[in-house]
């Protein structure tokens, strides 16, 4: 068993792709398995936790206990997000949000046409970037970076950027880690302190830093 560092807190965690809707039959998406954000939600609950995991469409089982909140697209990923934030002491984006929506839902069927179709996307809300924003009850906000090259600079960048406390970066270019892989290593950026975090099992990594999470709240 885990010390209950976590005893009293509540972590609300963003898990797994978006679904983006084209018409009734299509949509857009991404490789995201969810499995580090379960990953996390499970740890979370390991260490006394009261869990919320806002999960876009995965295949996974979610850990015994967590509150969960199906969601598909971005803006219904928002909504849960922005509902239940002010009630978190911890929050963690690890979804994998589609930067993109389509700028219309076509209500029927879109019918094949001529060789060239030019669909219009319009940009997402950028979740983590608004609860991190919260100017009451703002959780400790925690967000993932997935980067192919310079990957120190990149986070670094996105925790300035989107006003994060932390963030856990990983370089998704490396064989075997990361995307829908069972292993992931991470470096954890917050203020001007980082910690690398050697490869090893997501349910392992997702221990390391929720419990490097729990140290640094109040
Ligand atoms: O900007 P980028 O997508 O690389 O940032 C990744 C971080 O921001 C992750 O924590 C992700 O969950 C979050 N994010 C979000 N909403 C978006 C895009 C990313 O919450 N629209």
């Amino acid at each position: 068993p885990e010390p209950p560092l976590l005893a009293g807190k509540t972590v609300t965690i963003t898990a797994g792709p978006t679904r983006e809707p084209l018409d009734p039959v299509r949509f857009i998406s991404n490789h995201s398995s969810g499995k580090m954000g379960f990953a996390l939600a499970e740890a979370a609950l390991k260490l006394g936790a009261t869990v919320n995991l806002i999960s876009g469409p995965v295949t996974l089982t979610p850990p015994a206990g967590a509150r969960v909140v199906k969601v598909e697209s971005a803006l219904e990923m928002r909504d849960a997000a922005l509902t239940l934030a002010p009630h978190s002491d911890v929050f963690i984006g690890c979804a994998a949000v589609a930067d993109y929506r389509a700028a219309a839902v076509a209500e029927q069927k879109i019918k094949k046409q001529g060789d060239e179709l030019t669909l219009t996307l319009v940009k997402n809300p950028d979740i983590i970037a608004e609860v991190a924003a919260l100017s009451t009850k703002r959780p400790y906000t925690v967000g993932f970076a997935a980067e192919t090259q310079d990957v120190a600079n990149y986070a670094k960048g996105k925790l300035t950027n989107k006003k994060l406390d932390m963030i856990c970066a990983n370089d998704v270019s490396r064989e075997g880690l990361g995307f829908n892989s069972d292993h992931n290593a991470l470096t954890l950026f917050w203020g001007n302190e980082s910690l690398e975090l050697p490869p090893c099992s997501k349910p392992e990594l997702a221990l390391t830093v929720m419990k490097s999470v729990a140290t640094k709240l109040s």
